[in-house]
C-alpha cells in the first residue's frame, strides 16, 4: 500500500459519516489520515469528535458572517480576490428567474465564508475534501481555490438520494414524500451546481409501505458510511478518472457530461 492521503473534512452536525470515515482510516479501509475538520456552525456535534480523536479543528460561522452583511455591508469586507462577476457567470446554483439582488447577496456572503474556510485550511495541507453532511452550497470562489488541477477535482460529498433525483437539503424525506419504492445515496464530486456533480458511487435501498422517514435515514446512513469510505479509498489508490463525454442524442442535439471513470485496482 503506498503513502497514506491527507484527507480534510467539513461538517454541519453530528457527523456519522465523518466517524465512519474516522473509524475506516483507523481500521485501515481508507488509506487516510484526517488532517483537519471544519463547521459551518460552533454547535456541530462532529466538533466533538475532533477533539476526541485529537484532530485539528475549526469554525466559520456562516450564521453570523450572513447576519452581520444583512444589518451592515460596509462593515464586512471582502476577500481582495472576489469578483462577483466571474462568480455569477459561472455558478449554477441558482437558476435563472431568481431575484438578482439575492443572488448577489449568497455569492457574497457565501464567498466571505469561503474566504475565512480557506483561510482556516491553510496550515493544513490535504489531498482531499470530504463534505460529511456539511450543509452548506460551495461557490466558485472556493471550488476554484481548492480544485488547482481543473481535470482532478478534490471535493468529495455525499448526498442522501439517488442523484440526480431529489437535490438540496433532504434528500431522504424528498425521497419518502415522493412515494419512491427506491432509495439510496450518492457520493460525487462537487462542480459549479447543487449536488449537480460526477457521481462515483452510490447504494440503494428497497423502501415499503411500512417504512417511515426515519426507517429510511437510518437505512440509508448505514449505506453512506460504507459507501463513502469505499469512495475514498479509490481516490486514495488513485482509480477515480475524470472523464469528459460528449453524447449525440438521435435529434442531433449534443449531450457534454464529465463522468468518474473507476479503474481497477492494481495488480
Ligand atoms: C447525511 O445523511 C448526509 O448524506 C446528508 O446529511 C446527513 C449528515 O449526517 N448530507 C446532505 O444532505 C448534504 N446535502 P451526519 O452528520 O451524521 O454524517
Amino acid at each position: 500500500m503506498g503513502e497514506k492521503i491527507r484527507i480534510g473534512a467539513l461538517i454541519s452536525g453530528g457527523g456519522s459519516n465523518l466517524q465512519a470515515i474516522i473509524d475506516s482510516c483507523e481500521n485501515g479501509k481508507i488509506s487516510g489520515q484526517l488532517t483537519f475538520i471544519g463547521s459551518d456552525s460552533p454547535k456541530a456535534y462532529g466538533l466533538k469528535r475532533a477533539v476526541e480523536f485529537k484532530i485539528p479543528s475549526f469554525v466559520v460561522d456562516y450564521p453570523s458572517i450572513i447576519r452581520e452583511f444583512k444589518e451592515d455591508p460596509s462593515k464586512v469586507s471582502l476577500p481582495a480576490d472576489f469578483d462577483l462577476d466571474e462568480l455569477l457567470s459561472k455558478q449554477s446554483l441558482v437558476h435563472g428567474g431568481g431575484d438578482v439582488n439575492s443572488v448577489k447577496f449568497f455569492l457574497t456572503t457565501r464567498a466571505v465564508a469561503e474566504a475565512k474556510l480557506l483561510q482556516e485550511m491553510e496550515p493544513y495541507p490535504f489531498d482531499l475534501l470530504v463534505l460529511a453532511g456539511f450543509m452548506r452550497n460551495l461557490t466558485p470562489y472556493f471550488i476554484d481555490r481548492v480544485n488547482l488541477d481543473r481535470n482532478n477535482p478534490r471535493i468529495m460529498n455525499i448526498h442522501p438520494a439517488l442523484l440526480p433525483a431529489f437535490p438540496g437539503l433532504d434528500g431522504y424525506g424528498d425521497t419518502f414524500r415522493y412515494g419512491c419504492k427506491i432509495g439510496g445515496c450518492t457520493i460525487h464530486f462537487i462542480d459549479y451546481g447543487e449536488d449537480s456533480g460526477p457521481i462515483i458511487g452510490q447504494r440503494a435501498f428497497p423502501i415499503s409501505d411500512d417504512d417511515t422517514i426515519d426507517s429510511i435515514r437510518k437505512k440509508g446512513l448505514e449505506l453512506e458510511w460504507e459507501l463513502y469510505a469505499e469512495c475514498i479509498q479509490m481516490f486514495a489508490q488513485g482509480r477515480l478518472k475524470s472523464v469528459k463525454k460528449i453524447f449525440t442524442l438521435d435529434n442531433g442535439q449534443e449531450v457534454k457530461r464529465t463522468i468518474v471513470e473507476i479503474l481497477p485496482k492494481a495488480k
